[in-house]
């Protein structure tokens, strides 16, 4: 069989070794790990490349520290009995009669590339390119690698054709805050990087591509969280001549494909919930399945109510299993919580056996004491949260509450993947009145609510979707508009009017003219999907060269000013910084 690992200095990988190769002669390179000293002329050195590590014996009066760059030629053999390393791949092996050649000293690292080891991460982040040298850094990658590789394949078996988008663009309806270029051969004209490729991939459909993907770089200028990156990464795809459920069925397949290359298993198929449903019983349109905790709807139960905190048009109530025990103090942040998303109040029992404990329990009609008791099985010892209020905001405060009271740690298994449909067509109004896209201006609507675009657009369902894993959105699509009638009355329920629309998306309303056929599409994270299957909280673990929270490389100091001759250059002048 070909050895790929072999190149001109090496035969081997340090990880690779095994006792298959005892009593062979080889050549490994890498990383010294570390380095003890065996009696006063022998040293044990661990070599460590992108495999693994292997240890050799070498003579102790080679120099070489942690991190020097080395080629190591020795002969394999078994390591004496009491030796062995069982949670080593090469435990039972070692170099001896080595030759030891130094390739490049090594100052000592600032910090110890040791995965045991808690690092400060703007030290890691300065440092990154010695941090990547760490095990799990090096897994995460290769774990991208992999999930990227999966993606394409289950893209190009399914018939689609991998199409490059530009990165100096124009403007795209993401609405998020854009990154400006300056263009130098046009004083005062600006290239806006992409969103996403949005738009380019629909004028590809119009160009006859059918179906696309890009493995796609999306920049946005927005506030980093631990899932959003300045810079991150979709898988992108847009079809024609399909629906909603083709999309879907394409999507989940490089998704499930993605997930058997990533972690050994293939989960089932995903399963579907309207955003109306998901909204009902999670409060959220991005379920965490993996646990209960489901909204329950005591309205009915509530309705000729004589306590006022509970006369609203919807209750809804959860229940916290063993929640009984959270202290007052406990209870007080949900409630300012609860507050602070809106709600007017949140009321709490606690499950005894005598019914409902709390401060609103003894004005309970008996009929509500039961309903608050028997909520989703409730038993004693447990906390039942209400809210009383308009039906989403009741719906979203119990949603976040049931989220910070259950929701396991990204690492916990298992992974529930989710199809969230039927979203809105718009997401209230804005300052001036004008309602907004909920996904964007080019979403098509629920074919049978489009009568109510101009006389109820707020009960408008739009034909958008959204894939969920955890609790995380991974991604969104829908199907577009692609008849001039239709989005000339999404533009005006919008205020979007013809000359703004003719100024911003001029060029693909133009495209549509000439015969644009019915299409539909979707992006997904790759950055988020890696980060779950990783088991890690914030996508930077599964990006080489992250910025920090505040949008900065730690490494490179970007950004940085630039010179005068640059800033002329590109007919630029720097506004005094406001004090
Ligand atoms: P959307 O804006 O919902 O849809 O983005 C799709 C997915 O991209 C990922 N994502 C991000 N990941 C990391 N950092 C960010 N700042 C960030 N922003 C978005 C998320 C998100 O679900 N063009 C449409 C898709 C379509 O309609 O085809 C779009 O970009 O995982």
């Amino acid at each position: 069989m070909t050895n790929f690992d072999a190149t001109s200095l090496r035969d081997r990988l340090c990880g690779t070794v095994g006792t298959d190769l005892i009593g062979t002669r080889i050549t490994v390179c890498g990383w010294v790990a570390r380095r003890r000293e065996h009696g006063e002329h022998l040293a044990f050195v661990d070599v460590r490349d992108r495999s693994g590590i292997v240890q050799a014996v070498v003579d102790g009066s080679v120099d070489v520290r942690p991190e020097y760059v080395v080629r190591i030629t020795g002969t394999v053999r078994e390591r004496p009995e009491g030796t062995r390393n069982e949670r080593l791949a090469t435990g039972e092996v070692e170099l001896g009669e080595c030759e030891v050649e130094l390739l490049a000293g090594a100052e000592p690292p600032p910090f110890p590339l040791d995965d045991r080891v808690e690092t400060d991460e703007a030290v890691r982040l300065r440092y990154r390119y010695l941090d990547l040298r760490r095990e799990s850094m090096q897994e995460n990658l290769r774990l991208r690698a992999t999930v990227n590789r999966a993606l394409r394949a289950a893209m190009d078996d399914q018939g689609f054709c991998e199409v490059e988008t530009p990165l100096l663009w124009a403007p795209t309806p993401e609405g998020a805050r854009e990154f400006v270029v300056p263009s130098r051969l046009h004083p005062g004209e600006y290239y806006v990087l992409p969103q996403s490729p949005q738009i380019a991939k629909q004028l590809l459909m119009v160009g006859g591509f059918d179906r696309y993907y890009q493995i796609a770089r999306c920049l946005r200028d927005e506030d980093l969280r631990a899932d959003r990156q300045f810079e991150f990464t979709q898988l992108d795809l847009e079809a024609s001549f399909v629906t909603q459920e083709d999309i879907m069925r394409f999507v989940s397949r490089a998704v499930l494909d993605a997930a058997e290359a990533a972690t050994g298993e293939r989960p089932s198929e995903i399963v579907t919930m309207t955003w109306r449903q998901a909204l009902d019983l999670y409060g959220t349109d991005k379920p965490d399945l993996r646990f209960g905790m489901v909204l329950q709807d005591l309205s009915a139960e509530f309705a000729g109510t004589a306590v006022k905190a509970f006369s609203a048009p919807v209750v809804k109530a959860i229940r916290v299993p063993e929640g009984a025990a959270l202290t007052r103090a406990r209870l007080d942040v949900l409630t300012e919580q609860a507050k602070a998303l809106g709600a007017k109040g949140l009321a709490w029992f606690r499950l005894s056996a005598e019914g409902p404990d709390g401060p609103l329990a003894r004005f309970l009609s008996e009929a509500e004491s039961r309903a608050i008791a028997s909520v989703d099985g409730a038993r004693e010892g447990d906390l039942v949260l209400a809210v009383a209020d308009e039906h989403t905001l009741a719906c979203r405060t119990l949603g976040a509450l049931r989220l910070a009271l259950g929701a396991p740690p990204v690492s916990a298994g298992p992974h529930r993947y989710l199809w969230v449909t039927e979203f809105p067509m718009f997401e209230g109004r804005d300052d001036d009145g004008n309602l907004m896209a909920a996904h964007h201006p080019f979403t098509m609507p629920h074919p049978d609510d489009i009568d109510q675009l101009e006389t109820d657009p707020l009960t408008v369902r739009s034909q958008a979707y959204d894939l969920v894993l955890n609790g995380w959105e991974l991604g969104s699509g829908s199907v577009r508009i692609h008849r001039a009638d239709i989005q000339e009355r999404v533009f005006r329920a919008l205020g979007i009017d013809a000359a703004t629309a003719e100024t911003r998306f001029g060029f693909l309303l133009g495209a549509f003219r000439y015969g644009a056929p019915p299409h539909a599409g979707f992006a997904f994270g790759i950055d988020r999907l890696t980060a779950i299957f990783a088991g890690v909280e914030n996508i930077r673990e599964v990006i080489a060269f992250p910025k920090t929270q505040s949008g900065t490389d730690q490494m490179t100091g970007a950004p940085k000013a630039i010179t005068g001759r640059q800033l002329r250059e590109l007919h630029l002048a720097p506004v005094p910084k406001a004090r």
